[in-house]
């Protein structure tokens, strides 16, 4: 069984987005444009409202899916089929944007701090045109582990120790894990095979074990991982927290213009046509 190294490790970037919301743009800027089957990692993490209070008003997507994970602070989304939820510390959103939508993400709360993360997952061409969905889970249904001595895990999609996460997507069978790490823990998990992967530290330090040497991962670096099947994290920080994500590539053309990710130019001209027409 081949162990997974560290490929590479990446800052994110300091960008805005919204109307004026500020945050770090870690996937989806020059240095990683993409992971396949992922196009956009955000962290946002502020205790200063004037950072996050003017939210995202109304803003349309097609074609992929927005995976939202609070950790502190509360967001209300509303879209224009109607949907409404309240995102608390602890829950997840999963949005499959489809062939569109047009919501607001806007924080419910005047002060505190709002820190979390947004993560875009393409979908593969044959689901780009299928019906929005939501997928929505308070804190009390993300189910946690004890992986090992040290080593609590959130099991947001995928499965450890026989207990899986609430999230289901065939079409790029994620795995999303929030890993809270003592110091010295070891955390050794085996990912499919051909599935791309990153390990994401915000807060603490840890660092990739493998035949090739360790290799450290500091808070607020991105590490993009080498395929192969275990993985093995060791934390160097006093309390270590970091996000395992994976999924299975699409191997697809990308066609990326604003919210819209599809596969040629064609798609992306008609989606905008039917968003200004009104038709998400
Ligand atoms: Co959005």
């Amino acid at each position: 069984m081949s162990a997974r190294h560290l490929l590479k490790t990446i800052r994110g970037m300091a960008t805005s987005d919204g109307a004026g919301v500020k945050l770090t743009r870690v996937i989806g800027s020059p240095q990683l444009m993409e992971l396949d089957p992922f196009l956009m990692l955000d962290e946002f993490g502020t205790d200063q409202p004037e950072d996050y209070i003017a939210g995202f008003p109304d803003h349309p997507h097609r074609g992929f899916e927005t995976v939202t994970y609070m950790l502190d602070g509360r967001m209300r989304h509303r879209d224009n089929h109607g949907n409404s939820g309240l995102l608390v510390p602890g829950s997840v959103q999963w949005m499959s944007a489809g062939r569109g939508l047009v919501h607001s993400e806007m924080p419910e709360q005047e002060e505190g701090r709002m820190r979390g993360f947004q993560l875009w997952i393409n979908l593969p061409a044959r689901l780009k045109m299928s019906e929005p969905r939501y997928q929505e889970y308070g804190p009390e249904q993300i189910p946690l582990v004890e992986a090992a001595p040290g080593v609590r895990v959130k099991v947001i999609a995928g499965e450890v120790a026989g207990v899986s996460g609430p999230i289901e997507q065939p079409a790029t069978a994620p795995v999303y894990l929030d890993l809270h790490l003592g110091e010295g823990a070891r955390f050794e998990y085996s990912l499919p095979h051909s599935h791309n992967a990153f390990v994401y530290v915000y807060e603490g330090g840890l660092e990739v074990e493998s035949g090739m040497g360790n290799s450290p991962l500091a808070a607020r670096q991105l590490g993009v991982l080498s395929v192969g099947e275990a993985l093995r994290l060791r934390a160097t920080g006093e309390d270590t927290r970091a996000i395992l994500v994976a999924g299975q590539p699409l191997r697809e053309p990308v066609a990326r213009y604003g919210p819209f990710v599809m596969n040629t130019r064609q798609e992306i001209i008609e989606a905008v046509e039917d968003f200004q027409a009104g038709r998400f």
